[in-house]
């Protein structure tokens, strides 16, 4: 198979090459996946140059979602879900080869239409959005909700999401470029948060002026964003994007009966397999209804494993929105 290996630690993407390693050999409880799309996340970047919270012993293939077809299942397992043929998605390292091997609770099937593309940058955002906004804010009909990088991979999740549930959405971004991107999402108003003052603009947005009921945050901007929270607001904590961890005014969550709610998706397996569940069965009621689409930058064609670091490199200095995906050619199609 072709793979991105680490051996060692990289300074950035533009090190990265393909290599060309003998096929995986999968365990008695794995599938075998032919990947056809491989998402880029932020934290590939971290783990290249060895600065992630989690880094495998060398050396290991870099990238952590993908999207494709099972090649075979697992020997082991009598009554696998999917059979050879069926089209999945996933998240495991691994994503940026030809081929992986992988558990079956890692991958879920493609929901019917839906392209390699768009499947291969689900499995993280998505479920992190609605886990968010649903399972612990509760988001309802009529409330307000500012959702911060509105045009990011969980932004634009978040954005389809609290629509679904009847919300009115106020994005933030960079640009103009990532507003306009946001609102074809469907958020009702979108607001640069580069620009001085728009707390207030969002504050103006409101009822009376009141703030908005629920702030989904990936950014770290609970500071400014709670001069424009309601009372009984909640602020929904779901990364630092932006680099820092803050220290919070805790006295202006204290004034305004403020709830501060983290946000760890990862752990839900492990913590709540059960409500994990009821989140991806939600998700997929929605894309079923035609409610949620996918999320896949489209500015431009990333093909071959060879693009990965221009991919990379795009997303590391904010150039794209949504999902930066590759599409994986497989043995035949190309050797990129
Ligand atoms: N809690 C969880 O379980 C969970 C799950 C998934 C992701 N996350 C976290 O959520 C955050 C966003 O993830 P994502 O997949 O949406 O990432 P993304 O697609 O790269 O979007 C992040 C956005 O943040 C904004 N941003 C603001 N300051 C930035 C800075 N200094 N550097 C880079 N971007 C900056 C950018 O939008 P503008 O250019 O418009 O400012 C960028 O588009 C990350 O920190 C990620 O680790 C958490």
């Amino acid at each position: 198979m072709r793979a991105i290996q680490i051996k060692e630690y990289v300074k950035g993407p533009q090190e990265l090459t393909v290599s060309n390693l003998p096929d995986p050999e999968p365990s008695p409880s794995q599938y075998l996946v032919a990947i056809h799309a491989a998402a880029t996340n932020f934290f590939d970047l971290l783990q290249i140059r060895g600065k992630y919270q989690h880094q495998p012993p060398f050396p290991w293939i870099s990238g952590s979602e993908f999207a494709g077809v099972v090649r075979s299942t697992p020997s082991g397992n009598s009554s696998p879900l999917y059979k050879a043929g069926d089209r999945v998605f996933g998240a495991l390292q691994g994503a940026y080869a030809t081929h992986i091997c992988v558990e079956e609770d890692r991958l879920r099937p493609i929901p019917p239409g839906w392209t390699f593309l768009d499947a291969a940058g689900l499995m993280i955002t998505a479920p992190t959005s609605y886990a968010a906004l649903v399972t612990r804010a509760g988001v309802k009909e009529g409330d307000y909700v500012l959702i911060h990088a509105a045009a990011g991979g969980v932004g634009l999740a978040a954005v389809q999401i609290a629509k679904y549930f009847g919300a009115k959405v106020i994005a933030t971004a960079g640009s103009a470029r990532k507003l306009d991107v946001a609102k074809s999402f469907g958020a009702d108003h979108g607001i640069d948060y580069n620009q001085k003052g728009w707390e207030d603009k969002v504050k103006r947005l409101t009822p009376r002026g009141r703030g908005v009921d629920i702030v989904f945050d990936p950014v770290g901007m609970v500071n400014t964003s709670l001069k424009c929270t309601a009372w009984n607001g909640r602020i929904l904590i779901i990364g630092f994007a932006a680099g820092d961890i803050e220290k919070v005014a805790m006295n202006k969550v204290l004034l305004k009966n403020v709830s501060l709610v983290g946000l760890h998706w990862g752990r839900f397996l492990v913590e709540e397999p059960q409500v994990t569940e009821q989140i991806w069965s939600g998700l997929f009621k929605l894309m079923q209804e035609g409610k949620f689409k996918g999320t896949a930058y489209t500015d431009k064609d990333f093909v071959g494993l060879a693009s990965v670091p221009e991919a990379l490199g795009m997303l590391g200095r904010r150039d794209s929105w949504g999902k930066v995906v590759i599409t994986v050619p497989q043995d035949g199609q190309s050797k990129l």
